[in-house]
């Protein structure tokens, strides 16, 4: 379904490429354009661009390239239509009578949405039944001290022993097996075939979205048995677990301040039933890059508060990085105590006011840093001072704010009682040389990705690299510049083209220029994948960064291409002649 220029031109317009990418990504103006760290590969240097004057974006580490909508698509997970649904709605723009019908993954979507706020409601009714609830109850308001209201405020279920339980309800609402097995709440058994309920005599923490959606579901075994202590939703068509937060829903506003990342589910009920209502936790994995980011979206500070164990301490550590990554202040809190290995047990039995110390108390990573340093060293040792002091800075210049770096080098300064100079001068030698580094890792990153492993998106560039590149530089020109389209669209056929995407976008230019005189990307959308788009969009801002865009230089192109074309085409008949040769003879 084509929705009409006009409008596609309008949601651009209304949807500032600068503010929605800033969104998701912090981003420093350098003159007329801005540059961040690339949401869609990890780097440490900034090498994502944001091109202000034709709103588009280009990432020189991994490619990934194109205006609002494919950003929105990339970074939302979005089909095209969905994609500008989505902003058209966000920025007030009507779309015509049709268009709104949804296609069929965004059903795939909806679907499961409407069948996980089923199931919430389902395993929440068995809890709170008499007979069927009893486990449950004994279990989370008997051993682990959830009060009605709390149970209530998270929507917490039991899923019954019975292996159709869930099943047999959902199939009664409609619900197909297929959409169960998808929604990661049945599956089907490969002994007979039949499906059954993932989800057994447990208790249910369903995962609610920032909107309001349950999106999945936790599931807390409550024999007592270690194995298997939870099953989780795997990623669905409404979820992916890398992109989510538990009690993000509540936690988003209560964030100005500070928000506490736990381990656990029943660590942020307990805090948020203690008034802590800024908790949440990772989704049974590790945190991602993502979640930080997210994190970055809600709040300037974030308390980590794992497990007191080795391996809970060990995920602070890379919890730590990751959110220090993003820009935010990170402090480090263990709740240390007789018999206490994690914040849900340390509030139930310390209460909340030793909670609060706590967090008053929870020191930086700095401070971490700087009591290990320091107690290695004998500090009345000239030696071994000037050690500590040189493991100090490299500590102090692994912090990306300037400011953190300045208060934590006069902290040195003064307990060493030196010039706080000297100190930022180590620092900053120490930060000049890991740049460098960095910075040729990933330039050699980045050739080794295009000239290694080829070309991903058009396969067929290998076999004709020059023709490609001459084909490129002509595709970029007409798109770039009406008078270049003009020229194009008289001189050439799609056929002069070498590779079949080239041959195709040319198609695709060709038919919008008929239809209405003029180029702009957004109107081939529609035709293109994702990756082809960041393709045609690098097309554009490789020739936009030449300053060779004159008459004289398309026609020189126009004419090797119809060369090479030419060429390509005597070799093709040789090979097909001997191919054919070859064929004719017998085995
Ligand atoms: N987890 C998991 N599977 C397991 C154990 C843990 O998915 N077998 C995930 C869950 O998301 C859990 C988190 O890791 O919430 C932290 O684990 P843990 O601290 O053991 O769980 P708690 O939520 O504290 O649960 P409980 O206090 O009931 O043991
Ligand atoms: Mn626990």
């Amino acid at each position: 379904m084509i929705i009409p220029h006009e409008i596609i031109e309008e949601i651009k317009f209304r949807n500032d490429i600068e503010t929605v990418i800033g969104s998701f990504v912090n981003l420093k103006r350098s003159g007329a354009n801005a540059k961040g760290l690339c949401p869609f590969h990890s780097e440490k240097t900034p090498s994502f661009h944001v091109y202000l004057a034709n709103q588009s974006f280009y990432c020189f580490g991994c490619g990934a390239s194109g205006d609002v909508i494919t950003f929105t698509m990339k970074m939302e997970n979005l089909d095209y239509m969905s994609a500008v649904r989505l902003l058209a709605s966000r920025s007030g723009v009507s779309l015509p009578e049709g268009t709104e019908r949804v296609s069929s993954k965004e059903v795939g979507r909806q679907r499961i949405l409407d069948m996980n706020k089923a199931a919430a409601k389902f395993f929440h009714n068995c809890l709170l039944d008499e007979e069927l609830g009893k486990p449950g109850r004994e279990y989370i308001v008997k051993n682990r001290g959830l009060s009605q209201s709390v149970i209530k405020h998270f929507g917490i279920g039991y899923a019954p022993k019975d292996f159709g339980a869930l099943h047999k309800h959902l199939r009664s609402l409609g619900f197909t097996d297929e959409e169960m097995i998808t929604g990661f709440l049945c599956a089907r058994s490969q002994k007979n075939n039949s499906v059954y309920d993932v989800y057994r005599e447990r208790v249910m923490f369903p995962i609610i979205d920032v909107t309001g959606n349950v999106i999945a579901f936790g599931g807390r075994r409550i024999d007592g048995i270690k194995e298997n202590k939870y099953i989780n939703t795997n990623d669905t068509p409404a979820f992916k677990k890398s992109k989510n937060l538990f009690a993000l829903n509540f936690a988003k506003n209560n964030a100005n301040d500070f928000m506490i990342l736990c381990e656990g589910y029943m660590d942020v009920i307990a805090l948020h039933a203690s008034g802590f209502e800024n908790a949440v936790a990772t989704l049974g994995t590790a945190i991602t890059p993502e979640q930080a980011r997210m994190f970055a979206r809600y709040t300037k500070k974030v308390i980590i508060s794992y497990d007191n164990d080795e391996p809970g301490q060990k995920a602070a550590d890379k919890a730590f990085k990751l959110l220090q990554e993003v820009g935010i202040d990170v402090r480090i809190l263990k709740s240390d105590g007789e018999g206490v290995k994690d914040p849900d047990e340390y509030i139930k039995k310390y209460g909340k006011e030793k909670f609060t110390a706590l967090l008053n108390n929870s020191k930086s990573k700095f401070e971490f840093e700087q009591e290990r340093i320091l107690s290695g060293y004998n500090l009345t040792n000239m030696d071994d001072k000037v050690k500590a002091l040189k493991e100090l800075c490299q500590a102090i210049s692994n912090y990306p704010s300037e400011v953190e770096r300045e208060l934590y080098a006069r902290k040195i300064a003064t307990q060493f009682e030196i010039p706080v100079e000297s100190v930022n001068r180590d620092v900053n030698s120490i930060i000049k040389r890991r740049n460098s580094a960095q910075k040729k890792k990933e330039t050699a990153e980045i050739y080794r990705k295009t000239s290694m492993i080829g070309d991903r998106i058009n396969r067929e560039s290998a076999s004709n690299v020059n023709g490609n590149k001459i084909e490129e530089a002509i595709l970029g020109m007409m798109m770039l510049f009406p008078q270049h389209l003009e020229i194009c669209v008289k001189q050439l056929s799609a056929n002069d083209f070498v590779t079949s995407l080239s041959k195709r976008i040319f198609e695709s230019i060709c038919a919008v220029y008929k239809e209405c005189n003029k180029f702009d990307i957004g109107y081939i959308q529609n035709d293109f994948s994702v990756d082809e788009i960041s393709r045609i969009s690098k097309m554009i801002i490789e020739r936009q960064q030449l300053s060779l865009n004159d008459d004289k230089t398309l026609q020189d192109l126009i004419s090797s291409l119809k060369d090479v074309a030419n060429k390509k085409e005597d070799s093709t008949s040789l090979d097909s002649i001997l191919r054919a040769i070859n064929n004719k003879k017998p085995k």
